[in-house]
């Protein structure tokens, strides 16, 4: 692959990372701050949530070295607190959110040609559907 498109999928891949990180750190304010609030289901999936966003991060911070760049370090910006229910609702929008980029990321990929990085991509964004499904479906039962 040519060193401009390498360059130019480092820079989304910073994107998608540092809206990771920032899901991360959510997710894990979250998983404290709900407790003794709900039952612990919900806790428990702030938990695995905010699990699966690091394993995302992770994957993306190995393909950028691959590529040559720098792993991001700096998340974006983080809710935090309120009742359980701000707390998914907030939640189910940052998964919106992703979505959303993953898509416009994956065409790009496609675009330039690098197959890897789309199929990560792709795999990273059938999980953050899966999250958003999670969300919506607590929120259709209060
Ligand atoms: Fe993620
Ligand atoms: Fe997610």
């Amino acid at each position: 692959m040519a060193k401009k498109s390498n360059k130019k999928i480092v820079d989304i891949l910073n994107i998608d990372r540092a809206y990771e990180l920032a899901a991360i750190i959510q997710y894990m304010g979250h998983h404290y701050e709900v407790e003794g609030m709900e039952s612990p289901p919900l806790a428990d999936e702030f938990k695995k949530s905010a699990m699966d966003e690091m394993k995302h991060a992770e994957d993306l911070g190995e393909r950028i070295v691959y590529l040559g760049g720098v792993p991001m370090q700096k998340p974006t910006a983080i809710k935090r607190g309120g009742s359980s229910v701000k707390m998914v609702k907030d939640d189910l929008e940052i998964e919106y959110k992703a979505i959303k980029r993953y898509k416009e990321h994956i065409k790009l990929c496609d675009k330039l040609g690098d197959t890897t990085t789309r199929r990560m991509l792709e795999e990273i964004l059938a999980e953050e559907e899966d999250h958003a499904n999670t969300w919506e479906g607590i929120l259709k039962k209060r």
